[in-house]
Formats: C-alpha cells, structure tokens, sequence
C-alpha cells in the first residue's frame, strides 16, 4: 500500500535531520560461532551463502535499550541545535527490554525527553521502515513536529546458539533517525513509502513462547501445566522460504514506491535493502535493475540485526560519504510477519554520530504524583 498525500501540503515532507547507530564493542566472527554452538557447518559456507564475515553481539550486561539509547543521544547529536527537541519516540523491536511494559518510554526518560509519547512498534524486520512512514504521516499530519525512530536489537537473546540454520546470521544493534518537517526537495527529504503485510506467513518467523498463546510461564492444558521448552523460547526461521518471499516482496514494494515517485530504477543513486543475506539483496537488485555501483551495506561487518539494519546500513554508508546529499535512494525491507516496507528518499545531509551502549543508570523510586 502506497502513502497517501498530506494535510501539511504536498511539497512537505519528513526530512532525515540526525543519524546515530550503536554497535557493541564485541566482534564474534564466524569461526567463535561454530565453535560456541558446535554448529555442522563452515566459515566459507556462511560467506558465500550470506555474505557474513562477522557480527557484533551485546552480551549480558547490554540491554535493546542500552542500544537505543545511544543510538537515540547519537541521532539528536547529529541533528544539532537546528532542530526542535524531540517530541516523539518510535521504537522498532523485535527484542525489548521486557514484554512488559514498553522499552520506548524508557528510553524516552534516559533521554531526558519529559513526558513525550513513546511506544514500541512490532515489525519485526521492517520495524525501521514501518516507523519511517508512522512518524512521516504524524509529523506531515500535525501530530508532532519533531519525532525520533529508533530501531534496536539485541537477537543475541532469542537466537539458539546450537541452531545452524539461524545462530551464523543474526547480530546486535541499534541506529536512529531524528526526523523534522521540511521542503520535497531538499536532503533527507522522505518522499514516497509503500508497506504491506501477510499474516498467512506468520509461522515462517517465530518466536513461539512468550505471549498469549504459549506464555513464558506454561500453561494449563487441564491435566498439568504445559511448559514451554528452550526451543519454543529460541527464535526459528524457515529460511528457504523466508528467502522466496523476501526476494519477491523487496522487489515488488520498491517496485511500487519507485513508481508513486516516478523513479526508473536506474535512476536510483543508492540502494540499502533489509541486511539478510547478500545473495537476497543482489537478486532484489538485480530483478530491479539498481547497477551494483549503486547497492549499499554492511551485513559483512554486522550481519543481520533485524530492524536496525537499514538505518544501521544507512548510518555506515552516509559516515563513509558514500553519496553525495540529494542522491536519489531507495531504502527497502522484510521481515517477520510477514511484514514488508520500502522509501524513497533524498540522500541526507547530515553529520552521522556513533556511540558506545548506555549502560542503564540505576532505577529510583518513581516519584508519586498527588491525585487532584
Ligand atoms: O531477517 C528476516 C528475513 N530473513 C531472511 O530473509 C533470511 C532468508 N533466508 C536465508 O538467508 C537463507 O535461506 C539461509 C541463509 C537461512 C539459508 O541459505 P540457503 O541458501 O537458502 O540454504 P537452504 O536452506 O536452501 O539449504 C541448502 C543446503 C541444505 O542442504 P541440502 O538439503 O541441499 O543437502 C541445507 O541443509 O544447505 C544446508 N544448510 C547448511 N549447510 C551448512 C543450511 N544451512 C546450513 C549451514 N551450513 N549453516
């Protein structure tokens, strides 16, 4: 589905005002990997299937949170002075802090931002695209005038490190874009999205424990209580047809913001696709028709970090001066859900901030608040 026009006017338009990204220090290349999980497989099969060389994994002491906090400072950094103070948080998760409540308003509170809405936004993959066009509509609507999108993972804690077919893929991270309204014309600008979904795909990418139907704590079947098993905790993924339909997906939501945006796709200047496998970003590119001059990524350095790997990809590319501003750039993902998502946008213009994870600061009581 296309984006609608707006009420702030059709010339306006989100515009990409601040870029932070957080790694954790932890490298882990393929090799720990196999010998952490005792996995059957190679080095050279995880390279020349994905295109992974290493990752970054957060370890115990490094919360989503602690990632997107940084992330968040990082992207506010970068935004400078110029722009209003946040005024809204958007966090992407697959992996919060708890699944009770929300990691976002937290988060929101680390920042120092006050009382502004924050909520979480599951999407899993797509998560920074789904919040892209959220925050788009509700700053071009008049909602907010300056909203922050956030996107964290830390899979490191849902990934089975005995699994084969998902321990070699994933990684842990967090990137952040600090959003104000703006002119269709100038960099950063966030012209045309498209999203979808497709719940008939939803046991594809699961995790199974946890929520309404088999909760953390077990439950009762009537003749004992029911208990979920490590498994059933662990993210699983069938990937070959995860593979099939991300390559039609990508392809067919790009197809479609390129079109709303009356982009020929060899016009496009920088291509960033969701950071799952290589070989997935180059068939979407290829079916497309972006020269490989043109794809953008990182997934050798970081490997799959879910719904941070587009901004964190967009962060890396934009610290290189891998475009200049005002290029032409198409951003597009997939996820579980299946969810789907693509942008178009002009290059931003913005200096990109990277920081270290925030350690969380201890918790005070919460100050009561006299009723009236
Ligand atoms: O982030 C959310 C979206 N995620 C994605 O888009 C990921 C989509 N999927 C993928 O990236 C790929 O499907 C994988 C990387 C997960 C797997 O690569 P593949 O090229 O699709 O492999 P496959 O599942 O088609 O398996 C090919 C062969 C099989 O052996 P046989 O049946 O041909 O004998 C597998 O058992 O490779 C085997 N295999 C492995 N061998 C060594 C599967 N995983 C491994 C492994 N090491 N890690």
């Amino acid at each position: 589905m296309t984006s609608p026009s707006s009420a702030a006017g059709d010339r306006a338009r989100a515009v990409i005002a601040g870029i932070g990204s957080c790694l954790p220090p932890l490298v882990v290349t393929n090799t720990q990997v196999i010998a952490r999980g005792n996995l059957d497989t190679t080095d050279a099969w995880i390279t020349g299937r994905t295109g992974i060389h290493r990752r970054r994994l957060a370890g115990p002491a490094i919360s989503t949170g602690d990632l997107a906090t940084a992330a968040a400072r990082a992207a506010i950094d970068s935004a400078g002075s110029a722009v209003p103070r946040p005024d809204l948080l958007l966090l992407a998760t697959t992996t919060p802090d708890r699944p009770c409540p929300a990691t976002a308003p937290e988060v929101a509170h680390r920042l120092g931002l006050g009382t502004v809405p924050a909520f979480d936004l599951a999407a899993v993959c797509s998560g920074f695209l789904y919040g892209l066009v959220t925050a788009s509509a509700l700053l071009r609507s008049g909602t907010c005038r300056a909203p922050l999108v956030v996107a964290a993972e830390k899979y490191s804690t849902i990934v089975d490190p005995f699994d084969r077919d998902t321990a070699p893929l994933f990684g842990d991270a967090a990137a952040a874009v600090a959003l104000r309204l703006g002119d269709a014309d100038e960099p950063g600008a966030v012209l045309e999205t498209d999203w979808g979904s497709d719940g008939g795909g939803s046991d594809l990418i699961t995790v199974a424990a946890g929520g309404s139907r088999l909760p953390a704590t077990g439950i009762d079947t009537g003749i004992g209580i029911g208990t979920p098993g490590h498994g059933d905790r662990c993210f699983r993924m069938r990937g070959r047809q995860v593979y099939a339909h991300a390559v039609r997906r990508m392809t067919s939501s790009s197809e479609a913001v390129l079109a709303t945006t009356g982009w020929r796709p060899e016009e496009v200047r920088a291509f960033i696709g969701h950071q799952a496998n290589q070989r997935i970003l180059d068939a979407v590119a290829d079916r497309l028709g972006v020269p490989p001059r043109h794809r953008l990524g990182n997934i050798r350095d970081v490997g799959n970090t879910a719904g941070a790997s587009v901004p964190l990809a967009l962060a890396d590319a934009a610290a290189r001066h891998a475009c200049a501003p005002g290029a032409r750039t198409l951003l597009t993902a997939f996820g579980g859900g299946l969810t789907w998502a693509s942008a178009t946008l002009l290059w931003p213009d913005a200096p990109v901030r990277t920081a270290a994870p925030e350690p969380r600061p201890p918790l005070h009581d919460h100050q009561e608040v006299s009723p009236p």
